[in-house]
């Protein structure tokens, strides 16, 4: 039996997963496949780092050391070959939010910015609450996989737009992008003097056969041109303890960053934040390579149980991420209709492709990051509303 199969009852925790279904999905009893987080413990030495600093009993006011931004560096660099210096991190209290003050640091209200979809919708989200215009230059779907479109790109450059925001991999296709593939994107930025920001918060979550690329890591004129967004948070499923980090070379956006941060009151994490991180970055990798593991056959389990049960639903076979993202559209349901389904008949609550934007409608997003039991409840849940 492995760690991963362990469940453990997470009720009133305030777990968004397991306890906002009835209100974000209108219904009881639903089983949650939905937000991304996971089932699982972190890392035994993240519990014990936690505990130790909790039993101290003393929280006040506390800086982000430099035993953490050493931990970070070390980890890009183990896990993606990436070189960087601990004077580029800016800590935040999650990627949404630090995309949310790349937006308003580096854009003024009204510009145009890109992003691919369908694609996480916070993108959208933080773009137009930030009074801001989104251009789509949507994903192509390639056999069974997205591509980008590069000349449909190029055309949205040509719009004006001064930031781009990737998701690098991507939710929720599970596309990890190759290094030729983000080269000719970022050479297409350095062209039309366009930012990116790269959002890999999903970048250590990849299955064996691929490889992250860090964007800024491809050539020195795009990591100028670069700010890049990790955490902690979906690797070692840490996302209630709010740590994230900015990584800009560039040293006039990491000030124009850093100003904004500062004029929203924000200085540094939460102390569990830093501790954990800490200690998931110098002491979790083994954990998460047993973790990648577990969900890889957690995958194949999966694909293979859509083969055989639903095969008229295609599954976009992820590269990296814990995410399926799955085609219903043969079933001929509309996503009222398939919304229904699984909610009444399947008593399933999965995300609904259409929030990820053009391209998503007829789509559906399911989280396998669960012990097996769960997956097989899941699925069976699947086929008994859609079959
Ligand atoms: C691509 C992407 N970015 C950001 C987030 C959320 O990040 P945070 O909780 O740090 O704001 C998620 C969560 O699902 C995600 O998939």
């Amino acid at each position: 039996m492995s760690v991963f199969d362990e469940k453990i009852d997470r009720s009133k925790t305030a777990s968004v997963k397991w306890e906002l279904t009835k209100v974000i999905f209108g219904e009881e009893d639903l089983w949650p496949m939905w937000v991304a987080d996971m089932d699982f413990k972190p890392p035994k030495a993240v519990l014990d780092a936690l505990k130790k600093r909790l039993d101290h009993g003393i929280f006040g006011y506390t800086f982000v050391p430099n035993t953490t931004s050493q931990a970070i560096v070390e980890w890009l660099f183990k896990r993606h070959q990436w070189e960087v210096n601990p004077s580029w991190l800016s800590y935040c209290g999650g990627v949404v939010q630090a995309i949310s003050t790349a937006i308003t640091a580096f854009t003024n209200e009204g510009d145009p910015i890109i992003i691919q979809s369908p694609v996480y919708t916070p993108f959208f989200d933080m773009v137009e609450k930030n009074n801001r215009k989104v251009v789509n230059s949507p994903l192509i779907r390639e056999g069974n996989k997205y591509k980008m479109d590069f000349a449909g790109f190029e055309s949205a450059l040509k719009e004006g737009c001064k930031v781009f925001i990737l998701c690098n991999p991507h939710n929720p296709g599970g596309r990890v992008w190759t290094k030729e593939e983000l080269l000719k994107i970022g050479e297409l930025c350095l062209k039309y003097n366009c930012l990116i920001l790269s959002d890999e918060i999903h970048s250590d979550l990849i299955y064996k056969a691929y490889k992250h690329t860090p964007m800024a890591s491809i050539s020195d004129e795009i990591s100028e041109k670069t700010v890049t967004f990790v955490a902690p948070s979906k690797t070692f499923n840490l996302a209630g303890l709010h740590s994230a980090v900015a990584i800009i070379k560039n040293p006039t956006l990491r000030k124009q960053f850093n100003q904004v941060q500062k004029r929203q009151g924000h200085f540094g994490l939460n102390i569990f934040g830093i501790v954990g991180m800490e200690a998931a970055y110098r002491e979790g990798e083994a954990w998460l390579e047993d973790l990648i593991d577990y969900l890889e056959e957690n995958k194949n389990y999966a694909i293979a149980f859509l083969k055989k049960h639903l095969p008229k639903i295609t599954c976009m076979e992820p590269e990296g991420t814990y995410l399926l993202w799955l085609d219903c559209r043969e079933l001929g349901f509309s996503d009222e209709e398939l919304r229904q389904l699984l909610l009444e008949k399947g008593k399933l609550a999965l995300e609904p492709g259409p929030k990820y934007g053009p391209g998503g409608n007829g789509f559906v997003r399911m989280n396998i990051a669960c012990p097996r039991d769960y997956l097989i409840e899941g699925l069976n849940r699947l086929k008994k509303a859609l079959s």
